[in-house]
């Protein structure tokens, strides 16, 4: 009977086939423990001498690094193994042999592993953070169909910039200027208005010269946007998505997790509601913590927002932040003109801000005026006005960053190990 580990608990006694690679080895005289992994997860298989031809043995014992094979064995429990089971191998059929893998089990560098990220997406431990980016991805996709969004998936190339012109990829479209997408924003506030209540998720490209553990020149973005859902209704939603994808992460990633030695009692944590906090008061928690490098009207960078998030133990909400700093499309508070009615979502424990939100200019003039303040003039966003000129609504919507929400929920420090091919200032290869 052919399976997989991941399925190997509903064969408890019996012979299996598992089709594997060899993923590490030990051995005795007597006995040789083989390591295996198939892609669906990890498990141990024993070879144990049966008399001094034994072929299976020397086969296991000579195997080297990453080696494939047919693997036949009886499955029996292992209470030590995370999995729960074991193999006791009856036979090995050598596929392929490997020669030389450069990943041993020693401790590499950053920048070989990087080099190597195409084999290096075996271990355990990218292995492990990517099974999270998975139920994030699965889980994110169960909680907007169960809420009634519609999945729109918003163009790549563009002749409009959404967040800035400053970090845009600029690339040629035949005889036209185009430009690799910053954020699907704009498409889906159009996407809003025919479908009510759309969701988005995609690759998108900022060429950002920063070189930090936060940033990545192309990420993937979950965006919602949501007709008739004012600023305050849109961060309910942000919060109940967070704290759904943060309890299945924890509910469906156990193995996962453990591997990574994600303390998950941070994680049990992440239930809905979050505290929120506005900038004015932000400004004076920073103040107060010492911090003599912020004014009033300027934007806060990753030590602030670590500096703000340490008070809390799940993530906040930075509401309400000065009009000057944030986009052109973001609706002034009608309370107060000089902030806008917008919120970041800060991740404890360091993790940086993973979603950024707000509300929707609706007015055609105000809009305009706004076109104009930012010098976002040209034929590419006459259609966007449009959605102001035919039965415009109030509406929000929000952008939730992939690679730094699964690096706060495995407890990986660098987004780099959060994505599997990751772009970085100075890597386009592999
Ligand atoms: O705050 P940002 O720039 O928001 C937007 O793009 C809005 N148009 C979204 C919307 O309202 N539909 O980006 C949103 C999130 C950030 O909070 C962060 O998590 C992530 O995208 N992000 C990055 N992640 C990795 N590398 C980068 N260079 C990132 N820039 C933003």
């Amino acid at each position: 009977m052919k399976t997989t580990i991941s399925q190997v608990h509903d064969y408890e006694g019996k012979e299996v086939t598992i089709g594997a690679w060899l993923a590490n080895k030990r051995s005795s005289g007597k006995i040789a423990f083989l390591q295996l992994r198939d892609g669906t997860g990890f498990m141990q298989a024993v070879v144990a001498k049966n008399g001094d031809e034994d072929e299976t043995f020397q086969l296991a014992k000579n195997m080297t690094q990453e080696s494939s094979m047919y693997i036949t064995g009886t499955i029996v429990e292992d209470k030590r193994s995370p999995l729960g089971f074991e193999m006791q191998v009856s036979g090995i059929e050598l596929i392929h042999e490997a020669v030389d893998y450069p990943i041993t089990p020693k401790d590499h560098g950053t920048e070989f592993l990087m080099d190597h990220r195409h084999l290096w997406l075996r271990s355990k431990r990218q292995h492990a953070v990517m099974k999270i980016r998975n139920e994030i991805i699965r889980s994110t996709y169960q909680f907007f169909n169960e809420n009634g969004y519609v999945k729109i998936d918003p163009p790549i190339l563009t002749g409009s910039s959404a967040e800035g012109t400053t970090e845009l990829f600029h690339t040629k479209y035949f005889d036209e200027e185009a430009y690799l997408s910053q954020s699907g924003q704009l498409y889906m506030e159009a996407a809003a208005m025919a479908f009510g209540k759309v969701f988005s998720f995609g690759p998108t490209f900022r060429a950002e010269k920063s070189k930090t553990r936060r940033h990545l020149i192309e990420f993937w973005m979950i965006e919602p946007e949501m007709a008739f859902v004012n600023h305050e209704e849109s961060l309910q939603i942000q919060e109940q998505y967070v704290s759904f994808i943060a309890q299945s992460v924890l509910s469906n990633c156990k193995i996962e997790l453990n591997l990574l030695e994600r303390d998950t009692t941070q994680l049990e944590k992440i239930q809905a509601p979050f505290p929120r906090i506005s900038y004015d008061d932000a400004v004076g928690m920073l103040k107060e913590k010492g911090f003599t490098d912020i004014e009033w009207g300027e934007d806060f960078g990753a030590p602030h927002e670590t500096a703000i998030a340490e008070s809390f133990d799940k993530p906040v909400f930075i509401t309400n932040y000065p009009k000057d700093i944030k986009a052109f499309y973001m609706k002034p508070d009608p309370n107060r003109s000089d902030v806008v009615l917008c919120a970041d979502l800060i991740a404890p424990e360091g993790y940086g801000e993973i979603i950024g939100g707000s509300q929707r200019i609706d007015d055609l003039e105000l809009m305009k005026e706004q076109y104009e303040a930012h010098g976002l003039t040209g034929p590419a966003y006459k259609w966007y006005l449009e959605l102001r000129q035919y039965g415009s609504v109030p509406h929000s919507g929000f952008g939730l960053g992939l690679e730094r929400t699964v690096a706060w929920l495995s407890g990986v420090d660098h987004v780099r190990e959060t994505i599997p091919f990751p772009r970085l200032l100075n890597r386009l290869h592999p």
